[in-house]
């Protein structure tokens, strides 16, 4: 994290870098508290995907009302930041992970999922313990497999329980359409969120009418923003994605800037090959190969630790030496072997900001 490097053209600074335009991030940033202006639900960006405080004030102040994170350690990076209104969307369990929750009680309005009611009880008793109540919600499985009780009644015992457990104040639901956000097809996805939410507001309907008020009903990712955020009760939506955006996501989502990019230099040049200095330990792979966004005329191909290799269709020839700009095919996981991001606006970094939740598995 060289400070010299700001006030440089992108094309000079030294390589592999993650590059973010600010220009384009804002954008994003605009175009979803534009979409959301006249609907019920809000938006609690997913932070899992840039890992990023500053980026995270800047959701923030574009309108989001707190901020989601997947780990506990992502979470007490952005408490630490100073955002208080933050989600843990997942399950926190066992004594070392629960006391680290409820000391982030003490000064910020930190929520969690919760599927069952063992640990419930183990939340609130430390939470007494600790002198805070914590926020929770239930998780509810809407069909992609993951954690989360049966919707419906299934949802019932667990939530009369925890409202009588001191230590806790029950806040809602959450489900997430994991499965659905990246099919292709916008009908097929549709009908597929749209399904999913089905689930998650007849465990609400239950909830109410069994007396317990679900507050907030959480949902969405970044390739249902416009379906789940507008289905009738849902009230936040945990995009994260659409905020740098990458090539995977790009094609269910074109409304959206890839805002994030690799910068990486050719090191080895011949003929219609060429090699880059960027590999597995830059761009990760499970969502494809990343795409070559500069030079036109070439493509990438394999990838193997620290190289990635080019192939000419009809570019120019290349030279070692050469900056080649490349799309990460998944943003969230790339971000994460990276410190930092290269902040440009017109080309120039104009800022260094560290990926400060990098690594925070915990
Ligand atoms: C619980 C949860 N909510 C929301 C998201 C949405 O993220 P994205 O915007 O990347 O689709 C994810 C992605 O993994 C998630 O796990």
């Amino acid at each position: 994290m060289d400070r010299y490097e700001i006030g440089l053209n992108k094309w000079e600074i030294d390589t592999p870098a993650l590059v973010l335009d600010l220009d384009a991030l804002e954008r994003n940033l605009a175009k979803m508290a534009t979409f959301l202006q006249d609907k019920p639900a809000r938006v609690r960006p997913h932070s899992k995907t840039h890992k990023c405080p500053t980026i995270a004030w800047k959701q923030l102040e574009a309108g989001a009302i707190g901020i989601t994170c997947a780990k506990l350690g992502e979470a007490e990076v952005m408490a630490r930041a100073g955002i208080r209104d933050i989600l843990i969307a997942n399950q926190i369990i066992g004594p070392t992970k629960i006391r680290r929750l409820v000391n982030l009680a003490a000064y910020s309005e930190i929520m969690v999922a919760v599927e069952d009611a063992e640990n419930a009880r183990q939340l609130s008793e430390a939470a007494t313990a600790a002198g805070v109540r914590l926020r929770t919600i239930i998780e509810v499985e809407v069909g992609m497999g993951r954690c989360g009780v049966e919707p419906g009644e299934d949802a019932l015992p667990l939530a009369r329980e925890m409202a009588t457990l001191p230590g806790l104040r029950f806040e809602g639901i959450m489900g997430y359409e994991g499965h659905t956000v990246m099919i292709p097809d916008m009908d097929k996805r549709r009908a597929a969120a749209e399904e999913a939410m089905a689930r998650l507001i007849e465990t609400k309907v239950a909830l109410d009418q069994d007396g317990l008020p679900a507050g907030i009903v959480s949902a969405g990712g970044s390739g249902t923003y416009n379906i789940t955020g507008v289905y009738p009760g849902v009230t936040e939506i945990q995009a994260g994605s659409y905020a740098t955006m990458d090539a995977r996501y790009k094609g269910v989502i074109p409304e959206f800037e890839n805002a994030l990019t690799v910068v990486a230099q050719v090191i080895s040049a011949r003929g219609d090959r060429a090699v880059i200095d960027a590999g597995l330990k830059t761009m990760t792979p499970e969502f494809g190969v990343p795409e070559l966004h500069q030079p036109a005329g070439w493509a990438l191909g394999g990838q193997s630790e620290e190289h990635s290799s080019l192939k000419r269709s009809d570019g120019a020839a290349l030279r070692p030496g050469d900056r080649v700009e490349v799309i990460p095919s998944h943003g969230c996981t790339t971000i994460n072997l990276h410190d930092a991001y290269y902040v440009t606006s017109n080309e120039r970094v104009v800022a260094i900001w560290p990926v400060a939740g990098r690594g925070q598995v915990r």
